[in-house]
């Protein structure tokens, strides 16, 4: 029987690690029915957001890398789309799935449904109910221009049953018939994975930082809505220096290169004097296995980021999240993750309510059995009549 011809597209750091979860449950059980072509849109192109992760994370290399890079966003999506459409019709996939909501997402579903090859799309159905961030606009997009959406969360689902999406649909799955399922989460299969293999690994940042293993806070700023709005990066910021300093921890910052040049064009000074604070650890971007042993031995975390709310949440850790609103709406009910925006006032009293706490602090299964992964392949076959 001939294999299944699957286009995989990422772009940025979050998408490859996500592409790693599929590429090993193909490999491990189904890799004589799959054939996997990876396209790297280019959009990360550093190391440390890109290249990292190939080899530490065992994925293959890009098959197709378009070398897209940093623009505006009309511009890079635009540039994406042209190129992934070229790959497309060379290729002939019999499907191309599609992670999350980067620009590189929206592209890979344009240009894939307005040739009509059948969209897969993980994580669907997420929503922060905020258009004003360019991801709810590249989820929405995505979502509808998929054949087969896989919802991570029970809340993911409802929003696609709420935008029209049937449950009860029935196969031929087109796009006018697309099929709903709620998966669970692959960064769950992830973490899962690779912390064990984080633990047994020697040398990796967490021995050279000499930090205490669960004495100190990781935080992560990179959405666009705190980098580029300098009244809230310093808000942010200011308050995090004045808790390590008042509480005499330390602060580890692995930041996206976004952050630290706005840092460093727009807060030149106050930027120095982060530096120059003996509690704060400001450093490149880490591994996917040195940021796990981060996470797992952190005391708390503080994020904007998506991936990092979760993960706080896999590795039973308390959250700050520097943002009006979350997809991850369980975190927020559950209490564990807690809007404080960029607002000083929140930041410190949900700093001060969670850095004491500890096992009264419940933190459920939301995320599926780690074994996500196999499940979103077995319906892409069972599509496909496989
Ligand atoms: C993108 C995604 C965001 C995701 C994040 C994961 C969009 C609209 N945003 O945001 O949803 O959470 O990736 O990390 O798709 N830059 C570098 N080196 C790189 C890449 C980017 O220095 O390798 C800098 C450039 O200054 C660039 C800026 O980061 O202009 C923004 O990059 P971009 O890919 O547009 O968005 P991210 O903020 O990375
Ligand atoms: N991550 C990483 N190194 C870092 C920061 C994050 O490996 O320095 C991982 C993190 O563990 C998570 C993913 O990157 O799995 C999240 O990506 P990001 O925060 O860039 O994007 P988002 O999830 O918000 O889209």
């Amino acid at each position: 029987m001939p294999h299944i011809k699957l286009i995989n597209i990422v772009g940025a750091r979050p998408q490859i690690i996500k592409a790693s979860a599929i590429g090993r449950a193909i490999r491990s059980h189904f890799s004589d029915k799959i054939t996997e072509i990876l396209v790297h849109t280019g959009q990360h192109y550093d190391k440390e957001l890109s290249e990292v992760f190939f080899e530490e994370l065992e994925i293959h290399n890009p098959d197709y890398n378009l070398g897209v890079g940093s623009a505006r966003h009309g511009r890079q999506t635009s540039m994406m789309i042209a190129g992934i459409e070229d790959v497309l019709l060379k290729e002939k996939p019999d499907c191309v799935l599609l992670y999350g909501d980067t620009n590189s997402t929206l592209a890979g579903a344009l240009a894939a449904s307005k040739l009509h090859f059948p969209v897969m799309h993980i994580e669907a159905g997420l929503r922060s109910f905020n258009k004003t961030m360019p991801e709810e606009l590249n989820r929405i997009m995505s979502d509808h221009s998929s054949t087969l959406l896989f919802a991570p969360t029970k809340a993911a689902f409802e929003n696609l049953i709420r935008e029209g999406f049937i449950p009860e649909n029935s196969p031929p799955f087109t796009l006018d018939n697309p099929k709903i399922y709620l998966t669970g989460d692959i960064m769950y299969d992830n973490s899962l994975y690779f912390a064990e293999l984080a633990e047994k690994r020697k040398g990796l940042l967490l021995d050279t930082l000499s930090v205490k293993r669960g004495d100190f806070i990781l935080v992560t700023i990179h959405r666009e809505a705190n980098t580029d709005d300098i009244t809230r990066l310093e808000a942010i910021l200011k308050t995090l220096k004045s808790l390590s300093e008042e509480n005499k921890l330390t602060f580890v910052m692995p930041l996206h290169p976004r952050t630290t040049l706005s840092l460093k064009t727009k807060l030149e000074s106050f930027y120095n004097e982060l530096l120059d604070c003996k509690f704060i650890r400001i450093i490149p971007p880490v591994t996917f296995l040195e940021m796990t042993l981060l996470e797992k031995n952190s005391r708390m975390i503080i994020t904007d980021s998506g991936g990092v709310q979760k993960e706080s949440h896999f590795f039973r850790k308390p959250c700050l999240v520097l943002r009006k609103e979350s997809e991850w709406i369980e975190l927020i009910k559950n209490g564990t993750a807690v809007l404080v925006d960029a607002n000083p006032k929140k930041i410190r009293h949900e700093f001060e309510r969670f850095v004491n706490a500890g096992s009264e602090l419940k933190y459920p299964g939301f995320y599926g059995d780690g074994k996500t992964a196999e499940f979103i392949l077995k319906a892409i076959m069972g599509m496909f009549g496989k």
